[in-house]
């Protein structure tokens, strides 16, 4: 099931307890054998959500969301089963097999890390200094306040070609690294100079707290560049690091939306405005990468832009790339001559409420855009048609995506079909979706809903809660009849021998890898008594699952009798069969096959 090794996704399991993993997201409180807190998967004012150390198990009772450590982690991050064991590791210092194998990339990537986390030092400890006065000054004059430095990773490079270097060497830290990880500047003769000199920083860090990057503000307007940034690196790629979303993830999902802006000021005052779930874009454009980051955590997002036609442009390009990959977007312009950082300056919070409120649907902005064109030339409406088909294109909601046509034939005073007809060239000529992974999960998200797929779930579930039941079960089963791959994987655990009475479901629980099973399993490991009939309950099941082969079977044979191209099928073979399975149908369905 996966390409890591069972033993390795044991220790990880083992290293990480479900207790720890959560508080790290979330506030637990201990009540009884349960920890409970606000759940991070719904909007919520009393804690419903629950942690049991004991099973190593997660479920909220309101919103019915549970699993495991490693779904919870899928979950939350919104990452595979294999990236949750890849990230758990890391946490717990266990060295996954394949990193070994790219041992050399790894200590590199590691190296990268070490430079960047010792410029934090440097630049963190520098702004305290008295050299850094000028700096300070600066900062508080827009706003940024002392205590502020470290929530936002305010710093001061030190004015000096080699502070850094030298803080380096008596590190025992080789320059090249310094030089890969883009700090220092090679110069032709080959010696090195600090390539943030006299600037503010901004330390740009990962989703695991860790500092990849920088970026450095000049303090006096001289001719140089406003922003020096890092380059891209082995750590560093701008099209995958949103400035604060770190910060503000758990705000964003909490709120289930994100605010997006260009720099990192407008991300800081909007901060100090009590508006926490705002990343900033940094300069770069927002990317598919950006876009797929941010939709492990909401699908709602505002993109807050200049006035200026560069503003309203990029805002655009990013609106069509979150929409493409299934986001709500709505647009944001801000009033002409003012940029969210110094809007929430001089406005003050309830203000920059309001202007958030004010947030149109990108659809609505196109077609109020469009509304200014309608008295342009002919060859200028077309395009400008074309451009919002593009965009309700790939609007995934059939619904909407109607009521969007129609808005727009309105307001045209054309008819939707030609419309119907422009959406469907787009769609030819642009969507190339084969989503491999979703379609695989829905295939097995139908699957608990089939009799079937019920069938094996609810013997999982009594075997579970009543392992003295596993023998009677497995005894009118044939393991090899399980469809799902990972329940028939725990039966053929259970097959290797289970004593009811040392019996524990947490090594079980813990190991299931399908985020779905174990959440139907947590659910049913908090409840009381759910199958006050554990036995007639599995017996139910064993023969649902037994009737489903003997239908896959009956389907066969019933296709057999219909007249193919040129074969003649054998009627009275085919007859005798069927009525040998209706037969069996029957008396599975009378119990008569099960073992007591
Ligand atoms: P802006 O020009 O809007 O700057 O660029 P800003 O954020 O308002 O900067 P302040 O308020 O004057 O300090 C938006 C973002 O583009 C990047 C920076 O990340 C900046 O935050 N940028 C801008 C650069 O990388 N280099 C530049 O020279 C200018
Ligand atoms: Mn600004």
């Amino acid at each position: 099931m996966s390409q890591i090794p069972e033993q390795v996704i044991d220790q990880v399991r083992f290293a990480s307890d479900i207790v720890s993993v959560v508080s790290g997201y979330l506030t637990l409180r201990q009540k009884g054998r349960n920890f409970f807190g606000l759940c991070p998967f719904h909007k919520e004012k009393t804690p419903s959500f629950s942690v049991n150390q004991d099973l190593q198990i997660f479920h909220c009772f309101g919103c019915g969301a549970g699993g495991n450590v490693f779904t919870f982690i899928m979950k939350i991050e919104g990452l595979t089963f294999i990236e949750s064991v890849k990230l758990l590791a890391k946490q717990a210092g266990i060295t996954l097999p394949e990193d070994v194998e790219n041992y050399d990339q790894y200590r590199e990537k590691e190296a990268l890390y070490f430079a960047n986390k010792l410029a934090a030092q440097l630049y963190q400890e520098s702004i305290r200094t008295e050299s850094a006065a000028e700096a300070r000054q600066y900062l508080n004059s827009r706003g940024i306040t002392d205590d502020e430095f470290e929530t936002f990773g305010i710093g001061y490079a030190p004015n000096s070609w080699d502070a850094l270097i030298r803080a380096a060497t008596a590190k025992s830290l080789n320059i090249e690294v310094l030089h890969r990880a883009g700090l220092v500047i090679k110069k032709d003769g080959g010696s090195f100079y600090d390539r943030f000199r006299g600037r503010i920083t901004f330390a740009i860090v990962n989703l695991t707290g860790q500092v990849v990057g920088f970026g450095a503000r000049r303090i006096l307007n001289d001719n140089s560049p406003k922003y020096i940034n890092s380059p891209e690196t082995d750590i560093y790629q701008k099209r995958y690091i949103l400035y604060g979303l770190y910060q503000s993830r758990d705000t964003i999902r909490s709120n289930d939306q994100v605010i997006i802006v260009e720099g990192y000021t407008d991300l800081t005052s909007l901060f100090r405005s009590h508006i926490r779930n705002v990343v900033a874009t940094s300069g770069t454009a927002l990317t598919e990468d950006h876009a797929r980051l941010l939709r492990r955590y909401t699908s709602n997002a505002i993109l807050l832009y200049d006035a200026d036609s560069a503003g309203a442009a990029a805002a655009l390009r990013g609106a069509d790339i979150l929409l493409e990959n299934g986001m709500e977007v709505k647009i944001c312009i801000m009033p002409p001559g003012l940029d969210p950082d110094e809007f929430a300056r001089t406005k003050g919070d309830e203000e920059v409420k309001r202007l958030l409120a004010s947030a149109v649907p990108l659809m609505e902005f196109k077609l109020n855009k469009f509304e200014s064109i309608q008295h342009g030339s002919t060859s200028q409406k077309a395009s400008g048609t074309r451009d919002i088909l593009a965009s309700i294109a790939k609007v995934n909601d059939p619904i909407r995506r109607s009521f969007l046509v129609r808005d727009l034939a309105e307001r045209l005073k054309i008819d939707e079909s030609s419309l119907w007809n422009e959406i469907g060239h787009i769609e030819r000529q642009y969507r190339f979706r084969v989503p491999g992974e979703e379609k695989q999960a829905d295939e097995k998200d139908t699957f608990f809903e089939t009799s079937k797929g019920t069938a094996e779930l609810g013997l999982l579930q009594v075997a579970m809660r009543h392992p003295n039941l596993i023998g009677r079960i497995v005894k009118n089963l044939n393991i090899d009849n399980i469809e799902h791959s990972e329940i028939r994987l725990l039966f053929q655990n259970f097959l290797k021998g289970v004593d009811p009475l040392t019996f524990k479901p947490q090594d079980y629980l813990t190991a299931i890898q399908d985020a779905k099973i174990a959440a139907k399993l947590s659910d049913l490991m908090m409840q009381e008594n759910p199958h006050p009939k554990p036995w007639e309950f599995a017996r139910d099941c064993l023969i649902r699952l037994h009737l489903a082969l003997v239908d896959t079977e009956i389907k066969r044979v019933k296709e057999k009798m219909k007249p193919a191209a040129g074969v003649e099928p054998d009627l009275k073979s085919l007859m005798d069969e069927l009525v040998y399975y209706l037969g069996e149908r029957k008396k599975i369905q009378s119990g008569e096959y099960i073992v007591e």
